[in-house]
């Protein structure tokens, strides 16, 4: 190496160090711009994975945050590893998802991993299902329309998990079928969410998950949850009723803080928030027993105080990250952010 190369690489550098970021290449080679300099505020205190869409949560000590999400390590579930929101309902007649904003029910449904070959699906009153886990063909792949329009690849489950779900959800032999994200394919929101992307401007293509409403990662903080029960009084609101995928509380944390981390660490991972999180009608459903909220609550009070200001109109609650850097994550890690220069 010349000394012209030498200074020109110290330099650079020191240029880095001053604006306090570095470069980072993920697998796709991707040049990506990280922070330097970090502050601790909390520690990691829930990591919850939801592989259905509108189903129970699994509660995991840790996790891979992959840049689709969580993911089971090979600690938790050696033979195969679930991903966050992973499977969806969708009806069989136009492929359009089904949650529990419509079917409160779904909420109860349990998804694990039961040997190499099958997931088991549990729920109140019905046998447990085993659903092979499917394998990309032709034959089985389909396009299942989220919001907006938007249509998702997945791969259906068979006739067996369709008539499970639909006596579950629908107590009929037909109507619904259940599709699988292999995750071999990033979303495109480019086209259906072209006034949302326009709002939050660091939102792209890379921040989806699977079948999550839109980001890979959900983050909210326990200081946030104190304040609004505070509000709501009386009642008291879990924070799993947010279903958020990552929790993070600490002594000094103040409610409402996640609103303006722009990057977040964990470990080795590094979190981009990249938009507010809307929320809708399915956090009145009480996460263990599927009972809607007589009073509208918590959405109630977030309506007085929680607006967004973006295209939506709906109060916000918690963060939508994408995953800049991946890696494992445990409970209990401390979390640093990081602020724009
Ligand atoms: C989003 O993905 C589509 C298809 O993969 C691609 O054509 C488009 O350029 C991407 N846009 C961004 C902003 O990443
Ligand atoms: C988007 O990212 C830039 C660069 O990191 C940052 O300065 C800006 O505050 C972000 N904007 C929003 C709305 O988050
Ligand atoms: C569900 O749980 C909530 C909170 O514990 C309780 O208020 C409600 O009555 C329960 N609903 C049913 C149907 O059990």
């Amino acid at each position: 190496m010349g000394l012209g190369l030498k200074l020109t690489v110290v330099s650079l550098a020191s240029v880095l160090a001053a604006l306090g970021v570095y470069f980072y290449r993920n697998k796709k080679k991707e040049i990506l711009i990280i922070p330097w300099r970090w502050e601790e505020v909390g520690k990691l205190t829930r990591l919850n994975l939801y592989p259905l869409k509108s189903g129970h949560r699994i509660e995991l000590n840790q996790a891979e945050a992959t840049e689709f999400g969580l993911r089971q390590t090979k600690e938790d579930e050696a033979v195969f590893q679930l991903r966050d929101r992973c499977l969806v309902v969708y009806s069989e007649s136009d492929n359009e998802f089904r949650t529990a904003r419509t079917y409160p029910k779904m909420v109860l449904i349990d998804v694990s991993v039961h040997d190499d070959q099958y997931l088991a699906v549990d729920a109140p009153t019905m046998r447990t299902l085993y659903v092979k886990i499917p394998e990309s063909d032709d034959k089985s792949k389909t396009l299942v329309r989220l919001h907006k329009g938007e249509e998702i690849t997945a791969i259906d489950c068979g006739d067996e998990a369709a008539s499970w779900f639909s006596r579950y959800i629908l107590e009929k032999d037909v109507g619904l079928r259940l599709g699988f994200h292999d995750a071999s394919t990033r979303r495109d929101i480019t086209k259906t969410h072209k006034t949302i992307l326009d709002y939050y401007v660091n939102l792209t293509n890379y921040s989806t998950g699977l079948y999550s409403d839109l980001t890979a990662v959900l983050l909210l903080s326990q200081a946030s949850i104190r304040d609004l029960n505070q509000r709501i009084g009386g009642s008291s609101v879990s924070v799993d009723n947010f279903r958020p995928n990552v929790v993070v509380d600490g002594a000094q944390l103040e409610a409402y803080a996640e609103d303006n981390w722009e990057w977040i660490k964990i470990g080795d991972v590094v979190l981009r928030n990249v938009k507010e999180c809307t929320r809708c009608i399915m956090t009145t459903v009480n996460p263990e027993n599927a009972s809607r909220s007589s009073d509208r609550e918590p959405l109630k009070t977030l309506e007085k105080y929680r607006m967004s200001n973006g295209p939506s109109s709906l109060p916000t609650m918690g963060i939508n990250c994408e995953v800049r850097k991946s890696g494992l994550i445990k409970v209990g890690d401390p979390v640093y952010i990081s602020k724009a220069e």
